[in-house]
């Protein structure tokens, strides 16, 4: 398995992730497919706010990607950052979100981020867990703030503060 920064050419492994995720989970509280041109907008503007999206490549596959996005839009939020992780069915279970996970705590180490928040489905015990093992704390549940297939989610929060450098 090969971690690296995502390009352009990642963009198809990404969306193929992302719409499989739309269609068979309640992580992404979506019903939207997205699209190459709209992944392309968001990895430039990852780029631009120097913000990182890795992907984990296994046999020349996109088998899993991670970011961090901004948190709120708000000045005071400018060290706070959200995480997303997923990986493709075909490749759960064998290590690959932990590994793009650490990776992405080590890229915001040492840099201007302080926490990093994870807003997880109150359901979601594998992403709960992983998140566990990696250091993050529970923080609270929201239960019933988030709607799909025609059930109330629960929003699950946690957080990692970062260790200062
Ligand atoms: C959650 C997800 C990212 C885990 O990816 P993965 O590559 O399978 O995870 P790993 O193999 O690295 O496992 C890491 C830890 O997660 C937990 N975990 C993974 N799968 C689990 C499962 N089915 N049940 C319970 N815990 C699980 C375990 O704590 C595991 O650590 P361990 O192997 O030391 O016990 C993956 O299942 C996924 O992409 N799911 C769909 C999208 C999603 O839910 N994303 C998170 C949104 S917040």
């Amino acid at each position: 398995m090969l971690i690296r920064s995502a390009s352009e050419d990642d963009l198809p492994g990404i969306v193929e992730i992302y719409n499989d995720a739309v269609d068979n989970t309640v992580a992404i509280w979506n019903n939207d497919h997205v699209d190459v041109n709209n992944r392309r907008a968001w990895l430039t503007e990852h780029q631009a706010d120097g913000l990182p999206i890795l992907v984990a490549v296994v046999d020349d596959r996109v088998a899993g990607y991670a970011s961090l996005s901004h948190f709120r839009d708000f000045q005071g939020y400018a060290h706070t950052a959200e995480n997303s992780i997923y990986v493709h069915p075909d490749f759960q279970g064998r290590g690959i979100a932990s590994a793009l996970m650490r990776s992405l705590i080590d890229d915001a180490t040492g840099g201007h981020l302080h926490v990093i928040v994870a807003a997880i489905e109150g359901e979601n015990a594998a992403s709960i867990a992983l998140h566990r093992k990696l250091g993050f704390v529970s923080a609270g549940t929201i239960p019933e703030c988030g709607t799909k297939f025609g059930e109330w989610l629960d929003m699950h929060l946690m957080y990692l503060r970062l260790p200062a450098e």
